[in-house]
């Protein structure tokens, strides 16, 4: 399946193609935005390329996936966000990574609602996760705002994480609430 391409209220979320391989190259290189992976070093411009590739195959194996952010105002990759399957656990993640220079002005908030609007309405899923550092707060706070709950701390990838979920359920009694 093909990336389908979101508009929302400041971004879209479009599939990446080989145009973003430069610009994604440099928003992880940027101070501070891989400190809470597993493995902190950027990747070279040869690795991004394989990430870029291995995000379509998701697309095409899974039917969901990771999208470019992309500024609706300034026509800019800003990074990227959705949704991904973890094999270990069988477990479906939203997930997020935006340059530094776009932080702290919501467009995680932004892309995060949208990957859960998409995951659990137009996918069905019954349960979303999120997979977070411990001393990652600015995720953590992210995922708590788009309605997520922390359930456990849990290593992932070899990480000290707290796991967060948000059931289908617990996700349509809130937007009928907000109705
Ligand atoms: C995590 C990340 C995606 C957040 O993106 P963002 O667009 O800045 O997020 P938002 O602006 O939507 O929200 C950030 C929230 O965290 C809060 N925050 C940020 N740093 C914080 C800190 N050190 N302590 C407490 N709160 C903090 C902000 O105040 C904001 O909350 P508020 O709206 O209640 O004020 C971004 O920091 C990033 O890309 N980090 C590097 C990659 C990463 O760690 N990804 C997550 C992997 S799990």
């Amino acid at each position: 399946m093909e990336t389908v391409a979101i508009k929302i209220a400041k971004l879209t979320l479009r599939a990446f193609n080989e145009q973003d391989v430069d610009d994604m190259y440099h928003i992880l290189l940027g101070k501070n935005v891989l400190r809470h992976f597993p493995n902190s070093s950027p990747p070279s411009r040869v690795q991004v390329e394989k990430m870029i590739r291995g995000l379509l195959e998701h697309w095409g194996k899974h039917g969901y996936g990771l999208w470019a952010v992309h500024s609706r105002s300034e026509e800019k990759l800003m990074g990227r966000c959705g949704l991904q399957y973890l094999p270990e656990t069988d477990e479906v993640e939203v997930d997020f990574i935006l340059g530094n220079k776009f932080w702290g002005q919501g467009f995680a908030t932004e892309a995060g609602h949208a990957s859960l609007q998409y995951g659990f309405e137009t996918l069905g899923l019954n349960t979303i996760v999120g997979i977070v550092h411990r001393d990652n707060i600015a995720s953590q706070r992210v995922l708590e705002k788009i309605g997520m709950r922390f359930m456990e701390a849990k290593e992932y990838f070899g990480m000290a994480c707290f796991q967060y979920a948000l059931e289908k359920s617990q996700y349509e009694l809130r937007h009928s609430n907000n109705d």
